[in-house]
Order: C-alpha cells, then sequence, then structure tokens
C-alpha cells in the first residue's frame, strides 16, 4: 500500500492530469507530473513538473526514481521508455505498460476485444501499405476509415458513405496504419468508468449517456436514459473488460447502444475519462480519487450518485463571437449564480476552437431537470 504523504508521479499534464493531481492532493499525496510540454494545466497544481520528451529515459528514470507510484492521464505516451522502467524496478507502474499499449493503438484494441470475445463494431485492420479499398469493400458501407495511431475527439476519421468516396479516403490515408470500421446506427452512446484493485476489487461508476457534437464529447447525461437491463450490461461488460485486462486502475469504456438495443464496445481508455467527470460533483468518490486509491493500493471508495446529473463541456468556441473572431470571456456568472451548477475550469491560458478549457456539471433529482438546465446554461455562456 502506497500511503498518504508518498508521492504519485502523473505521466501527461492535461486536464485529466490536473483534476487527478488534485485528488492525490486531498488525500496527502505529493504530485509530480511529467509532460513535454512546459506550463501544462496538471503542472500548475502539482509538487513538480518535468519537461521532457517522453522518450528521453534519463529524464524518465529520474523522475520514476522520486515516484512510489507512477500512472498515466494519457494513452499516447510511448511504451519502451516504460517498459524499461518496470524492468529495472525504478518504481510501481500501474496501470500496467501492456494495457496502455492496447489502449492506445485502434488495431491493437479490436483485436484485443475480438479476442476476448467482447462485443465490437465489424473491422477490419489496413497495414501501412495495405489495401484500404479492399479492407472497406470487405466490411461495406457506410463505414468510418480510423488511423490506428493518435487519435482522439474524431481527429483521423473519415466516414465513408458510398463507393465514390473510397478513392477520398486511399488518398487521406495513405501510408497510414488504419482500422476500417461498420458505421454503426446507434440510438445512444454510452459509458462506463471502471476501477479495478490489485486484487481483484471493481467498482463501477453510473453509466453515462453521451452525446457528441463534431465527434467531441458535448453532454453527459446521468443516469443513462436507457433501460435498467441495459444499465446492467454496460457495467457487466465493463467489469468484465477490467478483470480480462488486468488493469490496476481506472479503465473507460465507450459503448454504442445500436437501434437493434445490442451494446457494442467503440473505445478503451485506460485512465479517468471526459464522460466521467459528473463524479467530481455528483459521487461520494470522483473517478479521480477512485483512480488514486486503485494505483496506491487503497479500499477502493463507494461510486454511486448522490443525484442525477448533466456534465457540459466547455470549449474554447465559447470565448468567440459567432463571426469566429471577436475574443470575449464567456458567461461565467450565469453558471456561477446557479443554485446547482458547479464550474470547473482547467486554467488553459489560450482558448482555441475545440480545445477543452473546462466543463460545468448541473446537479438535480431528476435528469430532465438537470438536462434542461445544463442547455440552458450552455447555451448562455
Ligand atoms: N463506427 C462508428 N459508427 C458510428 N459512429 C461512430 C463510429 N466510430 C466513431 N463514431 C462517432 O465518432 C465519435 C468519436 O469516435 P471514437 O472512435 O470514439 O474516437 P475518438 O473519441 O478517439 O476521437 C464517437 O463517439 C461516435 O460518435
Ligand atoms: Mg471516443
Amino acid at each position: 500500500m502506497i500511503l498518504p504523504g508518498s508521492c504519485i508521479g502523473i505521466l501527461g499534464g492535461g486536464q485529466l492530469g490536473r483534476m487527478l493531481a488534485q485528488a492525490a492532493q486531498t488525500l496527502g499525496y505529493r504530485v509530480q507530473v511529467f509532460e513535454p510540454q512546459a506550463g501544462c494545466p496538471a503542472g500548475a497544481v502539482a509538487h513538480r513538473e518535468i519537461n521532457a520528451p517522453y522518450t528521453d529515459l534519463a529524464a524518465l528514470r529520474e523522475f520514476a526514481r522520486g515516484c512510489d507510484v507512477v500512472t498515466y492521464e494519457f494513452e499516447n505516451i510511448p511504451t519502451e521508455p516504460l517498459r524499461q522502467i518496470a524492468a529495472e524496478n525504478l518504481t510501481q507502474l500501474h496501470p500496467h505498460w501492456r494495457v496502455l499499449e492496447i489502449c492506445q493503438n485502434r488495431w491493437r484494441e479490436k483485436t484485443w476485444l475480438r479476442d476476448h470475445g467482447i462485443p465490437h463494431a465489424r473491422f477490419c485492420a489496413v497495414a501501412a501499405d495495405g489495401d484500404l479499398a479492399a479492407a472497406i469493400r470487405e466490411v461495406g458501407l457506410p463505414c468510418v476509415v480510423k488511423t490506428a495511431d493518435f487519435g482522439y475527439d474524431g481527429k483521423g476519421q473519415l466516414k465513408v458513405k458510398q463507393e465514390a468516396e473510397i478513392a477520398v479516403a486511399v488518398r487521406q490515408f495513405a501510408g497510414q496504419r488504419a482500422v476500417v470500421e461498420r458505421f454503426i446506427a446507434f440510438q445512444s452512446e454510452l459509458s462506463v468508468v471502471v476501477a479495478r484493485s490489485a486484487d481483484g476489487d471493481c467498482r463501477t461508476f453510473p453509466i453515462a449517456e453521451n452525446i457528441h457534437t463534431n465527434h467531441i464529447l458535448d453532454f453527459s447525461i446521468v443516469p443513462a436514459r436507457v433501460p435498467p437491463a441495459v444499465t446492467r450490461q454496460a457495467e457487466e461488460l465493463g467489469r468484465d473488460i477490467a478483470a480480462k485486462l488486468g488493469v490496476v486502475g481506472l479503465i473507460a469504456v465507450e459503448l454504442f447502444l445500436t437501434t437493434g438495443g445490442e451494446l457494442l464496445v467503440n473505445e478503451l481508455a485506460p485512465r479517468p475519462h471526459n464522460s466521467g467527470h459528473f463524479t467530481l460533483d455528483a459521487c461520494a468518490t470522483s473517478q479521480f480519487e477512485q483512480h488514486v486509491r486503485a494505483v496506491c493500493g487503497l479500499p477502493l471508495g463507494e461510486p454511486a450518485a448522490r443525484s442525477a446529473a448533466v456534465m457540459v463541456n466547455i470549449l474554447g468556441d465559447a470565448w468567440f463571437e459567432v463571426d469566429g473572431r471577436t475574443s470575449r470571456q464567456p458567461n461565467w456568472p450565469s453558471v456561477l449564480a446557479h443554485p446547482s451548477a458547479k464550474l470547473h475550469l482547467y486554467g488553459k491560458a489560450e482558448p482555441r476552437v475545440g480545445r477543452k478549457m473546462g466543463h460545468f456539471t448541473v446537479l438535480a433529482d431528476r435528469v430532465e431537470s438537470a438536462l434542461a438546465h445544463a442547455r440552458e446554461l450552455k447555451s448562455r455562456l
């Protein structure tokens, strides 16, 4: 057990790392952040910030020696230096670097789902010099082509609806490893965040229903407005995946609920997840605290929600007028004045379109009223 007072190292310095650091500090831990870019959101609240590339083994070694446990807030960290650090026993590393390796690449991730009998959208993997057109024809139209590496917020994705668009996809993905995936007609998108400790104890947070706009999470609605059987099945899928991956820490599972009522796994993330931010205000234990507990070997906390909640992401777009140019401060007073809204800003200096700057969560007894208030506040931002 890594007790309060010890030092937790976080690889990655974005908002997830920031909220993780804050949760760790609430439990009395010291926090060091390792992030290539100086002045990052997590570094601003950590005891120490180290800026070096993830491939700088000497810097990573020094970082690892100074931490009792190291974890991640970001998937796209090269695993080779992590494997090295784990092999040298410089610190504890959770989740295992192999979990990161699976989740950071769509090819490995989807293959893992298939090999472990977990329901997912039909797909076909294509090598960098492979035949993308053939893969698209095999999967069938409509489909989505996604780069195998470094995709987030819909970046590196192309929907292909008809034959004539195949050539566009072939040009766009030339020389890249990709995954072609059947386009799924879904009623809704759901996610479940699961915590697992080293002794196998598992806790699931309430299922969130997620609405994406331009491929970026816009609203997370809790509880998800789905039948109880779907909720149970999503929780079971989450636990099953956490156990099969042997994850120590959090694993977030993104799901499609198809129009036919079937649950399919879309993506895995072995870290706190944007759709779990509601837990900060709605649950006895937040996803960030739960991650700290899991990687430190502390007992897991109670994840149940105390009320319905709707989380709204605040993107850099909110700083710009409709003409896309003139910059202004969003209308914070209206969110702050609302009796059941909670504002979280990540301290990022420069608002950019599509950049996650913060979020707010509205709590209410009923999910419909939380959603109505959330939409209203968002429109007034
Ligand atoms: N196969 C698919 N069928 C339908 N919609 C999809 C599919 N793949 C992705 N999308 C939509 O795009 C969003 C982002 O895709 P995702 O694979 O989760 O990538 P990321 O979140 O890493 O950008 C999804 O949440 C979903 O709304
Ligand atoms: Mg996603």
